[in-house]
């Protein structure tokens, strides 16, 4: 528990292991703030489909990023998601303490860290983090407190798993590839990460989280009113401006090879703040451990391009990514043909 960032209350300044080598000190970048992600308005989608599937398209190959409004997830669910994930943070210890586990095989946990002790420096974020499906599964295993948790988290779990899964969807079209290509193993899982960032007494000095892509297919973000979450495009790190409701959409690793290259999982990380916490609720759509992954055949066969990416069991991509991240080396690397 003492490794929880948001267990150090009132820090005057910024302990000596979570200040970065200045060469990746968010200070000595320039963030652009007038190029932004794409907006796209998800009620295209009764008007005109096509259209939709362009712009969803284009924004996930040339920013692997993107802003969706007018999603059809009630802003009023999105608004007691965010509240209670902050509740859960402000809880006192005692009530943290019981779901704080340092066992990356717990099903339900609060932790700070998936590599605290080989890390060389700390990150400024604590994260709650949880499978969201199928619900009756897991829903036993979360947070008791604060009381309306499972309820809210419950109902809000299943309607971002539909949008998701929808806009996987639409993906597989603007891709060329067969209605229905993602459902089943490749989208079995779902995860939620509610991750929380306490303010910070020197933000030049730290990292809320460290340059990195997804490890899965696709994320969607409800960010609040908070920003901090920055894009790399074109080697400038672009500041992803908080739209009201609106979801960040981002594409993962395992998208990016499914769709041989043609889909980008662009690099992200998260800056801290000296005014405000911040608390985000990202979800996560996963394939499920021993699914098989590769770049679509459909999509080869198309244009008789070479896969740039060999085959492997999601499960070994997992364990290779934690390894590689923490040598430095790009996850994707060993996996490139
Ligand atoms: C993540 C992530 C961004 C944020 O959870 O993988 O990049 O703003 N989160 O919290
Ligand atoms: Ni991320």
């Amino acid at each position: 528990m003492e490794k929880l960032i948001s267990h150090r209350s009132n820090l005057q300044s910024v302990p000596q292991l979570y200040i970065l080598p200045p060469e990746t000190r968010p200070g000595n970048t320039q963030v652009l703030i007038f190029e932004t992600i794409p907006v796209i308005d998800f009620l295209q989608l009764g008007t005109d489909r096509a259209e939709l599937i362009k712009q969803v398209t284009r924004a996930a190959q040339e920013f692997g990023f993107f802003q969706l409004i007018n999603h059809g997830v009630p802003d009023t669910l999105l608004d007691k998601v965010l509240n209670v994930a902050n509740e859960f943070f402000e809880l006192p210890g005692e009530d943290k303490e019981s779901v704080y586990s340092e066992n990356p095989m717990q099903s339900c946990r609060l932790y700070t860290s998936i590599d605290y002790m080989r890390e060389r420096v700390h990150y400024w974020r604590d994260v709650l983090r949880h499978p969201c499906h199928p619900l009756e599964e897991h829903i036993q295993f979360w947070p008791q407190k604060p009381p309306q948790y499972r309820d809210v988290v419950g109902s809000y779990s299943v309607e971002v798993r539909k949008l998701g899964l929808c806009l996987l969807d639409l993906i597989s079209e603007g891709l060329g590839l067969e209605s229905g290509f993602f459902v089943g193993e490749l989208s079995q899982v779902q995860i939620m990460a509610t991750n929380h960032y306490p303010l910070c007494p020197d933000p030049s000095l730290t990292l809320g989280l460290p340059k990195h892509s997804d490890v899965n297919l696709i994320t969607l973000l409800i960010q609040g009113e908070v920003s901090g979450l920055q894009v790399l495009k074109d080697e400038q790190w672009l500041t992803v401006q908080p739209v009201p409701n609106a979801f960040v959409v981002n594409i993962g690793h395992i998208l990016q090879i499914i769709s041989n290259g043609k889909l980008c999982s662009a690099e992200h990380r998260v800056v801290t703040n000296e005014k405000s916490s911040r608390t985000t609720v990202a979800s996560y759509i996963n394939p499920s451990f021993n699914c098989q992954i590769e770049p679509a055949k459909a999509l080869l066969a198309e244009d008789s391009s070479a896969p740039l990416y060999r085959a492997f069991a999601y499960k070994d991509f997992l364990r290779t990514y934690v390894t590689d991240t923490h040598q430095g080396v790009p996850p994707l690397e060993r996996y490139a043909l």
